[in-house]
């Protein structure tokens, strides 16, 4: 019998590869950047799964130019915002994505980034580099205390708890916000559920973990910004949109808040020559919260197998719109 037909849209680590080729008559876009969308709309056509990544837009042109044969659109990613889902539940194409493995490393980067910009490491390394390490001195490069200060985080879903989790270590208070009234998430941490405005006014560090939809588009904007302490840093490790780029430049530039680390930009790539990297009090990362060997590794192979249940006819395990099987 002939083999499935798929496209994966990037190199993802071997184990999931192999897994793809051992199962399908597999085709993977090699560039480090992802392919073009006249490639992707070319290579497509006729398929029966597509691997795809958070860089990939896929939505209902591409699905139609693919043909009615596609079965599943495996995203190598938890978040699948690139997706339509809807156009994709619509033609009875399943989506899946890769929850859980990636909880535990996106929450280290994102309390990293949370560190790294209260202790202002990235100024301190510049600053050595520079050769202006003269002395020890008594006011150089003074930070934040990240014990006993006041965390807001806004989304306790599984990355979330994860934060709270860690700033229990540091005898953090904990304050969050969920748009999804997950108030009961919050309990077992201490945390207390609290609305935006009163999270966005009381916390040190505010860290931003909702997935972006039409919702949470620029949900940080110059309102909140001005609804912060002055001395309030911004952590984002879910999706650059959340925050209002244009907002967060003036609320650096004017001293609305003191600093942001971000690991997502609005655009993303951010380019070198923006705005926001003519700022001292920014650190940015390039999207690489889950970036750990292990975690990348078992994203692969997660996709790999969802993508394959999918072809198989089964029920992938981790199925973002079940409702194409419930319809079935
Ligand atoms: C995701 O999975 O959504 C992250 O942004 C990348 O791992």
């Amino acid at each position: 019998m002939a083999k499935p037909k798929v496209y994966v849209t990037r190199i993802i680590p071997q184990a999931g590869l192999d897994m793809v080729h051992a199962f399908c008559e597999a085709e993977v876009w090699e560039g480090e950047t992802p392919p073009p969308r006249e490639v992707l709309l070319e290579k497509v056509r006729g398929l029966d799964g597509l691997l795809s990544l958070l860089t990939d837009t896929i939505d209902a042109e591409l699905m139609d130019t693919a043909g009615p044969q596609l079965k599943v659109i495996a995203n190598y990613a938890v978040g699948y915002d690139n997706i339509d889902v809807a156009a994709a539940t619509a033609r009875g194409i399943l989506v899946t994505n890769t929850p859980g493995v990636l909880t535990d490393t996106t929450a280290d980067f994102a309390f990293t980034l949370l560190m790294a910009a209260a202790r202002r490491v990235v100024e301190a390394m510049d600053y050595v580099r520079a050769g202006k390490w003269l002395t020890w001195g008594p006011t150089l490069l003074l930070g934040r205390d990240v014990h006993h200060a006041t965390l807001g985080i806004i989304g306790m879903g599984r990355i979330g708890q994860g934060m709270a989790r860690r700033a229990q270590g540091f005898d953090m208070r904990v304050l969050y916000y969920d748009p999804y009234c997950r108030r009961e998430k919050g309990a077992e941490f201490g945390a207390e559920c609290v609305d935006l405005d009163t999270l966005l006014a009381e916390s040190d560090f505010v860290s931003v973990h909702v997935p972006l939809t039409p919702e949470t588009h620029h949900m940080i904007g110059a309102e909140q910004f001005k609804r912060m302490k002055p001395t309030a840093i911004l952590i984002n490790s879910a999706r650059g949109p959340i925050v209002d780029p244009d907002a967060l430049y003036e609320a650096l530039k004017n001293g609305d808040i003191a600093y942001a680390a971000l690991d997502v930009t609005e655009p993303e790539p951010l380019p070198a020559d923006h705005k926001l990297l003519t700022l001292p009090n920014i650190i940015v990362c390039p999207h690489i919260a889950s970036a750990s060997i292990a975690t990348r590794t078992k994203m692969a192979t997660m996709a790999a197998e969802n993508l394959i249940a999918g072809l198989k006819g089964e029920r992938p395990p981790n199925l973002v719109n079940p409702e194409v099987l419930e319809s079935k």
